[in-house]
């Protein structure tokens, strides 16, 4: 087996077995420039919701349900409009039809909980409680079990419209809506499976792309006119505008070969976005490079896609 010892990921080398066996953090921590630190009341209240959501995680428990504060409200009515707004111009036709149907509305912060029991119903996806973001592997094998991994916290009151690390606006208004898309599910749900089966970090690798480029920041073509479903850019009200208008920001058509050699900077606005036509042209896509890379045969060697990949 040929695989490089490393590999570049954000613009670094990293060691590609860290692709297959990432550490868990058991420890609550916020990131050295969160601008929830020195605030104490925000720091226990992330305990708190660490510790439930992570125990539920672990007891494979659906969400708990949340008895949202005061100032996490006001946080939600303060953003949710503005991206509501936002939404009804850009996102795509799947999304605002399910945002309509899951009844998610500016006024009260959902439960995710329930959110999680009508999106069964609908794609026999459902959603799993995340105390904050997962290590690759175990938010992967969470998918390949068609359980989405959801945050139940939101961001710090401070800068509503920021936030370094995704929350449950980015959750709840980013990725839920979409689930209730059966293309969008199986596409899902075979990148988890794909990602939680191979013992290579280069397969890991190419498969994040392939998500953070569609799951995450994708756009889609609609009856002639580009949309967004990417739910980095649908959390954002910064980077809607500037995925589909911004003069920095470069659009392509969605050619896998040329996703999954991108490398990309969660860190900043994106420079780089691929416009799919469809959601069953994006699954047509994976199951064809997950054919390529030989995943799911037994014995599977990265030379067998080394003709077409990095
Ligand atoms: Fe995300």
């Amino acid at each position: 087996m040929n695989e490089p010892a490393s590999l570049t990921e954000y613009g670094a080398a990293i060691d590609a077995s860290s692709m297959v066996a990432p550490a868990d953090t058991a420890e609550f921590e916020l990131e050295p420039d969160h601008p929830g630190l020195g605030d104490a009341a925000y720091i226990a209240r992330r305990q708190f919701l660490f510790d439930i959501t992570r125990h539920h995680r672990l007891t494979r428990q659906p969400p708990p349900l949340i008895d949202y504060t005061a100032d996490e409200t006001k946080i939600w009515r303060e953003i949710s409009p503005q991206l509501d707004e936002l939404h009804v111009k850009h996102a795509s036709e799947i999304y605002l039809k399910a945002k309509r149907t899951l009844a998610i509305t500016a006024d009260e912060i959902p439960q995710l909980r329930t959110l999680g029991e009508r999106v069964r119903r609908e794609t026999n996806m459902h959603l799993v409680p995340a105390e904050g973001a997962l290590p690759y592997r175990i938010f992967y094998e969470s998918i390949a079990e068609r359980g989405f991994p959801v945050t139940q916290f939101l961001r710090h009151g401070s800068h509503p419209e920021f936030t370094p690390e995704p929350d449950m606006i980015h959750d709840c208004l980013g990725h839920v809506p979409p689930l209730m898309n059966r293309d969008y599910a199986e596409l899902l749900t075979l990148i988890g499976k794909a990602a939680a089966t191979t013992p290579h970090g280069e397969h890991v690798l190419l498969l994040k792309r392939f998500s953070w480029f569609s799951i995450e920041f994708g756009l889609i073509e609609e009856h002639g006119d580009v949309k967004v479903f990417g739910a980095g850019i649908l959390s954002s009200f910064g980077e809607i505008p500037h995925s589909l208008f911004g003069t920095s920001a470069r659009r392509r058509p969605f050619v896998t070969d040329d996703v999954i050699r991108q490398d990309y900077d969660p860190s900043h606005m994106q420079t780089e976005f691929f416009i799919a036509p469809s959601f069953a042209f994006l699954r047509s896509e994976l199951e064809q490079l997950v054919g390529r890379l030989g995943i799911f045969n037994s014995g599977a060697d990265l030379s067998s896609a080394t003709a077409s990949v990095p």
